[in-house]
Parts: structure tokens; sequence; C-alpha cells
């Protein structure tokens, strides 16, 4: 008999090297533009405006992301993911830049060794995380601030179900999403991402494209990381 997968788990196991092999093309090529509003372009002009020459990325997906904006110069890259697959299949996609690999759940204390990252790119991953949209914002937000330069840039985007308008299709896919346990967005709001954002960075800023949230934070606010570093 198999054993009930937790919460988490359930947000990251449905990717393996099958469903890898199609996810870009159905969520990058398909989903964003007809079902989320929210064109690949826009999610791409981010990772070009914020990523760096050190950068983290957390829940790496394919890696689509980092293969299309990385420059092609020498730099330091660490791929963090909960899923196995989902390291692998990017590592190899990206094995010029001989990332380091974690594999580690977000949700928990996270052990990276090593500097800190200049950048850390966060796309798509909070609406796979279950729990109170404010507590796992403030999980995760602590978490990765902690591996983040003081004047470092922390950005991504997530699919909201609150404070936006979602077309019909839309509200039907995250139902279907949520019920499996695929998605955990059922309260995430506007309101808890630039809560996150506001109480940690000095600079910041939100953008809604259809469904989803763009985001970024840049510049730890004094006092915040001396906090989390000594508790
Ligand atoms: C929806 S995919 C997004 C992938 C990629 N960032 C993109 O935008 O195409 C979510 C990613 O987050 C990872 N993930 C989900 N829950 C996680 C957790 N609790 N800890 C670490 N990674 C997690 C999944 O394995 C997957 O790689």
């Amino acid at each position: 008999m198999e054993a009930e997968l937790s919460d988490a788990e359930k947000g990251y196991a449905v990717y393996t090297r099958r469903t890898l092999s199609f996810y870009d093309r159905f969520v990058h090529g398909f989903s964003n533009r007809y079902i989320w509003k929210c064109p690949t372009e826009e999610l791409l002009d981010l990772y070009r405006e914020h990523i760096s020459t050190n950068h983290l990325e957390v829940g790496v997906g394919t890696g689509l992301f980092l293969e299309k904006t990385l420059p092609d110069v020498e730099l330091r890259l660490a791929l963090l993911d909960a899923n196995r697959d989902c390291l692998d299949f990017a590592a190899e996609k990206l094995e010029r830049f001989r990332p380091e690999l974690h594999q580690e759940n977000l949700l928990e204390p996270l052990e990276i060794p090593g500097a800190g990252y200049d950048s850390i790119g966060l796309n798509y991953v909070l609406h796979c995380l279950p729990g109170r949209p404010e507590e796992k914002i403030e999980i995760v937000f602590d978490n990765l601030c902690r591996f983040l330069h003081e004047k470092g840039t922390l950005f991504g985007s997530s699919i909201l179900s609150t404070d936006i308008q979602a077309p019909w299709l839309a509200r039907r896919m995250m139902k279907s999403y949520n019920r499996k346990g695929i998605f955990s967005n059922e309260n995430d709001s506007l309101g808890a991402v630039m809560e996150g954002l506001q109480s940690r960075f000095k600079t910041f800023n939100v953008e809604v494209r259809g469904c989803v949230v763009i985001f970024w934070g840049r510049g730890v606010r004094d006092g915040y990381r001396d906090r989390l570093l000594n508790p």
C-alpha cells in the first residue's frame, strides 16, 4: 500500500521526468496565455531584469527561465527544489553553468553552504505550497532572505485566487488543481504578497497580469536580516 502524501509533497510530487517533458509547452506555451492570462514573455522580462551572475533558483521546474535569460558568462548558479527529478532535469539543461544542487523542502529551514546570493528566483512556487498565505509567505521569505545579500533581489510570480479577476476557465482549473493538491492557492491574495515584501525589503514592486502576481523586493531592511541571522 502506498503511503499518503503530505500536503507539501502533493505540491511537488506531480513533477516527474514524464510530466516535465511537456510541462513547458503546457504551462508556459499554453496555460499562461490562454488560462492565466499572463503571457510567458512577461515572466521572461522579470528574469531579464533581475537575474544576476550569483543566482539561486528556487522551485526550478525544467529550468526554462534560466536557460533563456542567464548571460553566457562565468557565473555562480544554485538550484533548489524538493523534487529530485526537477533538479536533475534542469541541471542537465544548464550543465554549462555547473550548478550546485540542493534538494530541500522550502517550508523547512534550509541548509545552503557558501556565501549568499545577489538574486533569488521564486517563480510559480508559492501557489504550490500548502498553508495560510501569510504564514507560508513568512516562512518562505524568511528562509530565503537568510541567503540573500543585503542589496540582493528576491523576485518571482505566483497564481492568485483572491484580489484578481479570474476568467471562468481559470477558476475551474484552479479548483481542480486545488482538489488534487497540485495548487494550494485557494486563499492566496495580492495583499499577503505585498505585506510579505513590504515588511522585509527597502524597495519592492508588485504587478498583476491576469491571475498572476509578478513581484520583486530589493535591499533587505536594516535590522530584519540581523534578526534572521541572530535570532
Ligand atoms: C509550478 S512548478 C514551477 C517551476 C518553474 N519555476 C517555472 O516557473 O516553470 C513548481 C516548482 O516548485 C517545486 N516545489 C514545490 N513545492 C516545493 C517545496 N515545498 N519545496 C521546494 N520546492 C518545491 C516543484 O518541484 C517545482 O519544481
